[in-house]
């Protein structure tokens, strides 16, 4: 008989502790989790809570990168592509459309037994040249259509979720219903959204159909007005049975940020449950850029910062789970979008960039570990 592997004996003792935990009542556990190498995985913290954990990834990551990729595999039961199921890369012509990147990763995800989330059916980025060129009133709904039947088609029975539409929101364009004034909504007004969600429902049944959004974690102006354009969208949505499941929440945060109010963010996602919907956080990351260089107060910056917002969303059981927006510093688009002014690299993910365990990887942890457990098991 094998001998137990010391990691192993650490999941048991973590998962009889924890479960010891959630069933009994009492004070939790101490939430500090050292961040070592035997400390057990993310996804199976998560996975306990009846919650999932993952992270993005990209091509690089998938084929250039196998110590990341090992790690992600470690960490993660669930990933979703940075890039290769929107529309610039699997729809590359109006005649032709290029899967050799999503199925690369669906094979490599399959063979993982890792799940996989969709993003993004509809957005108005990342687009190939030919539509903005070609999309009108006359045409929209057909392109629109043929577009999810054959993509949501293809890997219909094996996604986990789809971004069905991706940042639908900007109050400051001033449409109707703070809509952002895309490229749909010129050539087919809101009902883009309902031709989106109904086309996924028939090309994938199974997915749970998602509207993905930013900038809805902080009490400032401009997220208030957000949040509450996007409630009154899902109201809509809702009362008109558009077959909407979940809503994603991309929680890219920026730890220089004051205005975190726990009360304000646990109102929004009960408001959300309330319709009867599901909430995902897909795009987790917390900027450091405004912050001083000195990188053991950033990473205590960072992970007290994701902590409590993670805190404030978690104790909800509508919330299915958390994915970051890449596992580790070794790759984030933070560093294209807001580069630090001295010139360092940003360090907002859970694993630096020799792939060792950060504060912000406790900060996770410890979240996870405080999250009730939910009744059934998470969707990965
Ligand atoms: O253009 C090349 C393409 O020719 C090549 O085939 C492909 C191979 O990977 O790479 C492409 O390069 C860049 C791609 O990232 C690589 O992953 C694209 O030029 C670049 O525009 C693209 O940027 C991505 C961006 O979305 C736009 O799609 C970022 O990596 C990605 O982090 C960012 O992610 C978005 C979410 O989708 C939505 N929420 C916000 C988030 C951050 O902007």
């Amino acid at each position: 008989m094998r001998p137990i592997s010391r990691r192993s004996l650490l999941a048991a003792t973590f998962l009889a502790a924890a479960a010891t935990t959630s069933c009994a009542a009492g004070p939790l556990p101490p939430p500090l989790v050292e961040p070592g190498p035997g400390a057990v995985a993310l996804n199976t913290r998560a996975r306990h809570k009846g919650l999932f954990y993952g992270c993005a990834l990209n091509d690089d990551t998938l084929t250039k990168d196998p110590a990341t990729l090992a790690r992600i595999e470690a960490e993660c039961g669930i990933v979703v592509a940075e890039w290769s199921f929107k529309w610039a890369a699997i729809h590359p012509k109006i005649d032709k459309y290029d899967f050799t990147s999503a199925d690369a990763l669906m094979a490599w995800a399959g063979k993982q037994k890792i799940q996989v989330r969709g993003h993004a059916l509809v957005w108005h980025e990342a687009l190939p040249d030919w539509l903005p060129e070609t999309l009108n009133a006359g045409n929209g709904e057909k392109l629109l259509t043929d577009h999810i039947h054959t993509v949501a088609g293809r890997y219909a029975k094996r996604l986990a979720h789809w971004d069905v539409v991706n940042e639908a929101i900007n109050v400051e364009d001033k449409q109707p219903g703070g809509l952002r004034n895309t490229i749909w909504l010129r050539a087919l007004g809101p009902a883009y959204l309902d031709i989106a969600f109904h086309a996924t429902a028939v090309a994938d049944p199974q997915a749970l159909r998602v509207l993905n959004e930013y900038g809805t974690d902080y009490a400032i102006d401009w997220q208030e007005r957000k949040r509450g354009a996007l409630l009154d969208l899902l109201s809509n949505l809702t009362h008109r049975r558009v077959p909407i499941q979940a809503v994603g929440l991309q929680a890219h945060l920026d730890a220089a940020e004051t205005a975190l109010d726990q009360k304000i963010l646990a109102r929004f996602i009960a408001d959300i449950a309330s319709m009867g919907l599901k909430v995902l956080i897909t795009e987790f990351d917390v900027r450091d850029d405004r912050l001083p260089a000195d990188i053991a107060s950033r990473d205590t910056a960072v992970a007290d910062h994701g902590r409590a917002w993670l805190d404030a969303v978690l104790p909800n059981p509508a919330v299915l789970g958390v994915l970051s927006w890449g596992i580790s510093d070794r790759h984030s688009w933070l560093n294209d979008k807001y580069p630090r002014a001295d010139g360092l690299a940003q360090r907002p993910l859970p694993l630096d960039e020799d792939l060792n365990r950060k504060k912000l990887w406790s900060g996770i942890a410890a979240s996870l570990d405080a999250a009730p457990a939910r009744g059934t098991p998470s969707r990965t």
